[in-house]
């Protein structure tokens, strides 16, 4: 399977999320053969060709029994990492340094870093090694330390950028057992999810874009991708942000 989603093999973790269902929904519309769709408690498939399965971030053993079953359906073309968190119960983001607090910072790194990278420990092996193959992090632009000029969101922000390194590992490992492997890491834009629902206020106006039309744009971007560019950040539009 090359570029479209037509008759590739997909995973997608995080598919109750906002982005993550609509980006399990897309492929499973644009005719995948099967889009392993991922969530602490799964939803009934809305599609034939959506197969649900359950796994929490927090718990490597359900992520590998996860991978274990989904490698029997043959290997995959594609796997998305939408898992993320911001804010939740007592955990909000920090605006200075005084907030900072070490639970928190624990709680962002679980969810956002070693999470996704338990993911890419059980998946990466699971990807095809006979053609083109894609493993796309959900990440944030805000994770980029070149990009930083505004400050604040501590644990949030050195989270992404964590995830964006390890990303930028799993590209060059990936490399060396499929020149047609590609990892990146991927900004959706500023969506309107539960994720950002708190932050909404003041945003200039068409910056915050549906799940879907970020979905869109992110599978535009994942088809468009070459070798050369594993292991960069790509924002929704395409375009390269700096680590
Ligand atoms: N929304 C934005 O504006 C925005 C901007 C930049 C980057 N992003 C990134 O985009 C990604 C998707 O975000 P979203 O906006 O779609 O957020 P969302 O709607 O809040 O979805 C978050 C997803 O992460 C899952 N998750 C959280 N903790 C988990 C755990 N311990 N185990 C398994 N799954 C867990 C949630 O599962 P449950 O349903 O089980 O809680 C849910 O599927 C995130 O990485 C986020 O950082 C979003």
């Amino acid at each position: 399977v090359s570029r479209n989603a037509s008759g590739a093999r997909a995973a997608v973790f995080g598919a109750s999320g906002g982005i993550g269902r609509a980006l399990a929904g897309q492929l499973a519309e644009a005719g995948a053969a099967r889009v392993h769709a991922g969530a602490r408690q799964p939803a009934p498939p809305g599609h034939p060709a959506l197969a649900p399965f359950a796994f929490d971030l927090e718990d490597e053993p359900s992520i590998a029994r996860a991978a274990q079953a989904i490698g029997e359906h043959g290997p995959l073309d594609l796997v998305i990492v939408a898992t993320g968190m911001l804010h939740g119960e007592g955990l909000r983001p920090e605006r200075s340094w005084r907030e900072l607090d070490a639970a928190a910072l624990a709680r962002f790194f679980a969810v956002n870093t070693i999470g996704p990278a338990l993911v890419a420990k059980h998946t990466l092996p699971l990807l095809r090694r006979d053609g083109r193959a894609v493993f796309a992090a959900l990440s944030a632009r805000i994770g980029s330390i070149g990009d930083n000029n505004l400050g604040g969101w501590h644990g949030y922000r050195a989270s992404k950028a964590a995830l964006n390194q390890l990303d930028r590992n799993f590209a060059i490992e990936l490399k060396r057992i499929n020149p047609q492997g590609i990892a990146v890491a991927l900004h959706p834009g500023t969506v309107d999810t539960p994720l950002s629902g708190p932050f909404q206020r003041g945003l200039p106006e068409g910056q915050l874009v549906p799940p879907e039309v970020s979905a869109a744009n992110l599978l535009g971007v994942i088809a468009k991708l070459e070798p050369a560019d594993s292991g960069g950040l790509f924002a929704w539009d395409g375009s390269r942000i700096p680590y």
